[in-house]
């Protein structure tokens, strides 16, 4: 087994609350083992162009409490090529890198896969507020997310109130509905929309018009923004319909920032230190993730192939608790 005497981190994709703990956390992991740590700049892109540059102990000090990335971020359309591979492996050989840790989403982790088949030792730290990837029960910066919305929902809820107002409220989350399914349940929604479920706004608007009846005033809909119907359309359909007046609220990117909760400081801290350690094993090719409150590492490709699915137990907990 080769020493690993330098490694590089880099952070990749739409940036999530948590990935200054994953560097702060690789960092200290690497000094504890005499390794020294590249931070990689603005991603795959930065990657592209060899921009690197020595990170240590005091360039993280004071990041665990901050969102966003000190290292960047960027979204490449070179790098998924086949040539973008190639100059990607040759700055890492330059640079002598022994191997990478890729802290990201989906297309991210594909990218550290992709390096891996070319030789390069890396390790995936699932960095995304979306929990799209199936392989492990949470992603760094979920937690975060989720707690933006639940304030969210909160301060609607008082004016939704005052006004007697249906006030629909779209989250992030791409495809995936977790988002909006975990902060319907915790926030008290009304009603959840979701990507995998079938919306009937036909029954939606019964059942608003009923309650209307029995003296229910304003309701809260949390819909994602992958659900199959938009925003927009479903706030005219809802008014034009039932006649309550509704309102809609996009949260967008206000999801992806602030401070990191206690939950995702401590996940983020868990797997940059177990990505360093893999890397001194002797590991590569691995996606690090959380199974039963377990960190768990599993080869790139097979963790990438799973199919994600919505949590069943809590989908049905909202069909009860709320009107899904
Ligand atoms: O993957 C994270 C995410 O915030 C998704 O929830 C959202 O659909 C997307 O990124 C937005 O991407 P961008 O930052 O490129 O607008």
């Amino acid at each position: 087994m080769s020493k690993v005497n330098r490694i590089a981190v880099l952070t990749s994709g739409g940036d999530a609350p948590g990935m200054n703990a994953a560097i702060r956390a690789v960092v200290r992991a690497a000094r504890s083992h005499q390794i020294e740590v590249l931070g990689v700049m603005d991603g795959y892109e930065g990657l592209l162009e060899g921009r690197f540059k020595p990170i240590n102990t005091e360039t993280v000090a004071d990041i665990i409490q901050r969102g966003g990335t000190i290292l960047k971020s960027s979204r490449s359309e070179v790098f998924p090529t086949d040539e973008g591979i190639l100059r990607a492996v040759t700055m890492l050989n330059t640079f002598k890198v022994d191997g990478l840790v890729v802290i990201g989403g989906d297309g991210s982790l594909t990218g550290a896969k992709n390096l891996y088949k070319n030789g390069v030792r890396t390790m995936g730290l699932p960095g995304t507020i979306d929990t799209d990837l199936a392989y492990t029960d949470v992603t760094i910066g979920f937690d975060t997310s989720v707690n933006t919305v639940l304030d969210a929902i909160s301060k609607v809820r008082d004016t939704s109130s005052s006004h007697g107002r249906v006030t629909v409220i779209e989250v992030m989350g791409r495809n995936c509905g977790d988002i909006a399914l975990h902060a319907g349940v915790a926030g008290g929604a009304g009603y959840v929309l979701l990507p995998e479920v079938d919306v009937d706004v036909d029954l939606i608007c019964q059942k608003l018009v009923a309650e209307r009846n029995q003296g229910k005033l304003n309701t809260i809909i949390m819909i994602a923004e992958g659900a199959n119907i938009k925003t927009n359309d479903l706030v005219e359909i809802l008014e034009t319909k039932t006649g309550i007046e509704t309102r809609a609220v996009v949260l967008g990117y206000v999801q992806r920032g602030g401070s990191p909760t206690a939950g995702d400081r401590i996940l983020a801290s868990r797997l940059g230190n177990r990505a360093v350690e893999l890397l001194v094993e002797g590991k590569s090719g691995r996606a690090l993730g959380m199974q039963c409150n377990a960190v768990v590492d599993i080869d790139l490709e097979e963790a990438l192939a799973m199919k994600n699915e919505v949590d069943e137990d809590l989908l049905n907990l909202a069909r009860k608790l709320t009107r899904l």
